[in-house]
């Protein structure tokens, strides 16, 4: 039998110049269903590839597909076998709709709070990012369809994100920026797509260094990288740089029929997010320039092989270039399934006083302005249209066995979208006296409150839009059985958290929504979700300073260095709210018999003491032993584990530790001098046992 490379340097000597160019730049799909499109080499029977968004199901105009909770509810479910599990699912849906690579997972660190897409991402952490990355890319790609990682590298804020230059050095980039993304490649990641921003002066997609010596080189990538959607700016340079595939390789007059766009345009007025958006004149530089670049000499011809070469293997490591296409399937009882476990997995209990989990006979106020519609995501090209989807309301009626009353108590808050027209903000059609009045003839009120976010734009702050805190300290004052399930992007400010009885996260939760949240609501499932994010007060994120964010004249200053989330927080004397990695449980939990079992595995038993069935994140920190750890941060996550434990039931966890906590960059990888101390602990500030740890 032929090796894939004898296949693929038997067509890169029957491709000629213009169909070698044909195969690394975008084009419009005949049949409108693909993001992106290479329209293959019929001649040579190289079909053609079909790229689909994207991070929280497949998107695709007037298609439904199954809205997966946001990346941040999997992330925090702290279990990368469930992102493995929904990698494979989404995997499956692309397929059934005909798509070849999905433009996901979204791996980009989140290290500013009011990040617009930090809902796409997986945590403000490097190995905890990196072990979701990993097993999305491991999911998609079990079933034949390629994984495009994105956005490559430090695209950490929307502001300006066409535009912005990074300015980052070596250590934080080694240290916080690269490692999910080098993950994603050791999983074997068939594509990874450039940012739009530059880094240190240079934008990623023409960027020499880190596409050519880290990516490509340092880390062995054979796959092919592919510009974000009109992120190129020059053919020469891009080509040079490490740039394999321009997208989407049409002219913005394309624009509307390629995105699933009313004439019109989209319902988002893009003069308003400035360099939130690319230039879509600066399209097709590839189709038009490419060919007379190599002809002068400009881009060598070997080069254009390399990136055609690249996308035929990548084509021929799926089974495209034997004709094989797998089947997929598309909105299952299993994905619906999937869907339901994983919001509920990664729902946190940021606090509880016992009123949790609810009584089955409780008599409930369900209270939110948007408590009638399942959130299925944040705006842009995550957007995802469901076959099915429960709200709010219908979830805790389906399962409350009380009576269950309903009051909006202020004007919804308006989704912001993309491709749907979005209604504008609608008035309250009950007051937040109507609500405190319901809240107060219930046995219990439960407040759904959401923020909004989209690509392209990053939240103006942390609060809840409009009059959502107005109306939980109404509803507080009403009953002092108040619980409050917060839905949003990233963190948010509570500033009522002291006044209610108990907080929930859950995130975007998807189609799911109504369902998932009353299962944890009722106790039919434990909260298993932990932070991957550190809430605090705004003013105290180490971004606060403007030329940190959103930075000052086209320029960001990441001059925190790996102070980023929690590794801020631990220094600052304005710590977290609720840190990295907490969460509550219903159940409560013994660490025991902690120890070193080798080089880079812990082990502890974990007992737990109640009457009641949890799950417990298990998570292990690495410092030094003598505290002396200079400049760098307090700790590092090493690993973690999520485990299930019936009441009263022990069970010995083994927790394997990365490499990469115990060594810095500084002058090339150094390893760090111990002894260390590893922390196991319940979140970055609650740690249960500590074990002294030598490295051979
Ligand atoms: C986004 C990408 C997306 C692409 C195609 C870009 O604006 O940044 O994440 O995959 O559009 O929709």
């Amino acid at each position: 039998m032929e090796s894939t490379d004898d296949e693929v340097a038997a067509l890169l000597d029957e491709l000629d110049r213009a169909e070698l160019v044909r195969l690394v730049h975008g084009a419009l799909d005949p049949e409108g269903t693909a993001t992106g499109y290479l329209p293959g080499v019929e001649r040579l029977d190289v079909p053609p590839l079909r790229f689909v968004d994207g991070p929280l199901g497949v998107r695709i105009p007037d298609r439904r597909a199954t809205a997966f909770p946001a990346p941040l509810a999997l992330a925090a479910s702290f279990d990368p076998s469930l992102a493995r599990s929904q990698g494979a699912a989404m995997g499956r849906e692309a397929a059934a709709h005909g798509q070849d690579v999905l433009l996901g997972p979204g791996t980009n660190l989140i290290r500013v709070p009011h990040g617009g897409r930090n809902f796409e991402y997986f945590s403000e952490d490097p190995v905890h990012s990196a072990a979701f990355a990993a097993a999305v890319v491991e999911g998609v790609q079990s079933e034949d369809v390629l994984a495009c990682v994105k956005h490559y590298v430090a695209n950490n804020q929307e502001t300006d994100r066409a535009t912005v230059d990074v300015r980052v050095g070596e250590q934080p980039l080694r240290e916080l920026y690269l490692p999910a993304f080098r993950a994603a490649v050791d999983a074997g990641a068939g594509a990874v797509m450039s940012g739009y921003n530059s880094v240190n002066g240079t934008p990623m997609s023409e960027h020499g260094r880190l596409l050519g010596d880290v990516l490509k080189g340092e880390w062995g990538f054979e796959g092919f990288v592919v510009s974000d959607w009109f992120g190129t700016t020059d053919s020469v340079r891009s080509a040079n740089g490490g740039l394999d595939v321009e997208m989407p390789g049409v002219t913005g007059e394309e624009l509307a029929s390629l995105m699933g766009m009313d004439e019109g345009g989209p319902d988002v007025d893009f003069d308003e997010l400035g360099g939130g958006m690319p230039d879509m004149r600066t399209a097709a530089r590839f189709e038009t320039e490419l060919a007379a670049d190599v002809e002068a000499g400009d881009v060598s011809a070997d080069r254009l092989a390399d990136m055609a070469g690249r996308v035929l293997s990548q084509m021929a490591s799926v089974g495209r270039l034997d004709g094989e296409r797998p089947d997929g399937a598309l909105d299952t009882d299993e994905h619906r399934a999937l869907a339901e476990r994983v919001a509920v997995r990664g729902t946190v209990l940021l606090a509880n006083d016992g009123v949790l989990p609810l009584d089955d006979e409780a008599d409930v106020a369900v209270v939110g302005p948007n408590v009638d519609e399942a959130l299925l995501g944040g705006g842009g090209s995550s957007e995802v249209t469901p076959f099915v989807s429960s709200t709010p309301v219908e979830g805790v009626t389906e399962r409350a066995g009380g009576e269950v009353t309903v009051a909006h108590g202020v004007e919804p808050v308006a989704d912001l979208s993309f491709f749907e027209e979005t209604e504008p903000p609608a008035d309250a059609d009950s007051s937040v006296e109507d609500a405190a009045a319901a809240a107060a003839d219930a046995d219990v009120a439960v407040v759904f409150v959401r923020d909004r976010a989209t690509e392209a734009m990053d939240r103006p702050d942390l609060r809840l839009p409009g009059r959502q805190d107005e109306l939980v300290s109404a509803v507080a004052d009403a009953n002092d059985r108040t619980v409050v399930v917060v839905n949003s992007s990233g963190p948010v400010e509570l500033p009522w958290r002291e006044d209610v009885a108990a907080v929930v996260e859950n995130w975007y939760p998807g189609q799911a929504h109504g369902d998932a949240a009353a299962a944890v609501l009722y106790g039919d499932s434990a909260p298993g979700g932990r932070l991957p994010v550190s809430f605090a007060a705004e003013s105290a994120y180490p971004t606060t300073a403007s030329e940190r964010f959103p930075g000052e004249d086209g320029v960001v200053e990441y001059s925190e260095g790996c102070r980023v989330g929690y590794r801020h927080f631990e220094a600052s004397d304005d710590g977290a709210v609720y840190p990295f990695g907490h969460g509550e449980s219903y159940a409560s939990f013994a660490y025991r018999g902690a120890e070193q079992v080798d080089a880079s595995t812990v082990r502890a038993t974990v007992a737990n003491t109640a009457e009641r069935p949890g799950r417990e994140v298990v998570q292990a920190y690495v410092r030094p032993a003598d505290d002396a750890n200079g400049d760098a941060p307090v700790r590092d996550l090493a690993g973690f584990q999520s485990v299930h434990l019936d009441a009263g039931e022990a069970v010995t966890v083994e927790v394997t530790l990365a490499n990469d906590a115990f060594r810095r960059y500084e002058d090339g990888w150094q390893e760090r001098e111990g002894p260390f101390v590893v922390e196991l602990a319940r979140s970055a500030g609650d740690v249960r046992a500590t074990v002294p740890f030598e490295r051979p």
